[in-house]
């Protein structure tokens, strides 16, 4: 049972403005389900999960793959988009059209009209990996939200401000569930706490985050 009694709500809880620029849309990415989990692995199959570095040298504890035009990447030269995988040295595979369809169709829930993504980070947490209080500010274009669907094991997501020592509200996600956010709300510091054992039925022992943006 959710508890996010808080925030505003529509009468049925599936939308839920959670802060300037910040809509929770649960479970949206339940009806098109399958197509979504067959596209994942079909990615996957074609562009592994690979571990990435920080700038400092400290291995991220989630492994991630992208699609689309352009692919977040993280090494010794800093974060930045990049048109190529680093791991393979081809273009990323292209962004599949159920994929492209709930990312336009949750911005627009949201109110953010004519969202093009042009990039889809592909996260995956196994028990224990976490995502520290960072801001999203390697995409080119801030007028453009971000859209962040949750698939597999739970998360606690926090959210807070513009500055890192922000008080940070917790947004408990779940397997389906959406997060919007932009305008005011595009730069605030967000991140994941660590997962916790445990199985999905569709997706074992993970929780995978596609993460949605123009980035180019
Ligand atoms: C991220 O902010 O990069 C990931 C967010 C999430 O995993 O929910
Ligand atoms: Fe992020």
């Amino acid at each position: 049972m959710r508890n996010l009694d808080l925030f505003n709500s529509n009468p049925c809880n599936a939308i839920q403005t959670i802060g300037d620029g910040v809509v929770f849309l649960s479970e949206f990415a339940l009806s098109n389900e399958q197509d979504l989990l067959t596209s994942l692995h079909q990615l996957v199959a074609l562009s592994p999960f690979t571990k990435m570095y920080t700038p400092s040298g400290l291995a991220m504890s989630v492994t991630t793959t992208s699609c689309g035009l352009a692919g977040w990447v993280s090494d010794a030269y800093g974060y930045r988009y990049s048109k190529k995988n680093p791991s393979t040295n081809l273009p990323w595979p292209q962004m599949p059209e159920s994929f492209l369809q709930l990312a336009q169709q949750a911005a627009d829930t949201a109110g953010y009209k004519n969202f093009v993504p042009d990039s889809c980070l592909i996260n995956r947490y196994q028990a224990g990996a976490k995502m520290s209080l960072h801001q999203d500010k390697n995409e080119k274009d801030f007028s453009q939200p971000i859209v962040s669907v949750s698939l597999g094991l739970p998360a606690t997501f926090l959210f807070g401000g513009l500055a890192r020592e922000d008080k940070t509200i917790r947004l408990p996600l779940e397997h389906g569930d959406v997060v919007v956010w932009g305008g005011p709300a595009r730069l605030f510091f967000h991140g994941v706490l660590p997962i916790k054992a445990g199985k999905h039925p569709g997706l074992g022992e993970q929780r995978i985050n596609l993460t949605f943006r123009k980035a180019l």
